[in-house]
């Protein structure tokens, strides 16, 4: 496999020793059962999922760029655009919005001042919409990394946001 790309980016000492431990897991030539855990620590040190870093997960597999590139591209959890600090992952999927997700929704937006996709002009905030996060009894719901934040209100969303701002 190869790829002939500039590409100039490289997991740290750390992140590499650990990707290699992960590979290990897995038998010889299934080493891209490793590619979700290997994705995450490429976006946890580059802050996205840049096409460059996919690539260098690629070599670091054995495995085509495209493969890595339908992965990354399913999950919305990997961040293909550079994001803000905060990447909000709001819930759109019925159950939220039959307890107020779409009003909520839209006051975020206001307060954020952007739309779904955008970042904020300060870079703190990126706001997703995403499908059922799997709190469907305590929504409105959206995450922010592994922090769920539910029975979202316009209030509450204030308190959250004044919060994060600090
Ligand atoms: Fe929102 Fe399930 S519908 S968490």
């Amino acid at each position: 496999m190869t790829t002939e790309t500039n590409n100039t980016i490289q997991f740290t000492p750390e992140r590499l020793a650990k990707a290699q431990e992960i590979i290990a897991r897995y038998p010889e030539g299934r080493q891209k059962s490793a590619l979700l855990p290997l994705l995450h620590l490429l976006q946890e040190q580059e802050g996205w999922t840049s096409p460059e870093g996919m690539d260098y997960v690629a070599r670091l597999l054995d495995i085509q760029p495209i493969e890595v590139y339908e992965v990354a591209t399913f999950y919305t959890m990997y961040h293909l655009h550079p994001v803000g600090k905060h990447v909000i992952e709001y819930c759109r999927t019925g159950p939220c919005c039959l307890m107020g997700g779409e009003e909520v929704l839209a006051h975020l937006k206001q307060r954020l001042g952007i739309e779904t996709g955008q970042t904020t002009v300060d870079g703190q905030f990126t706001l997703k919409e995403v499908e059922c996060l799997a709190a469907c009894g305590m929504g409105p719901v959206f995450q922010i990394r592994e922090k769920y934040y539910m029975n979202l209100t316009n209030d509450r969303v204030d308190e959250i946001l004044d919060e994060l701002s600090k």
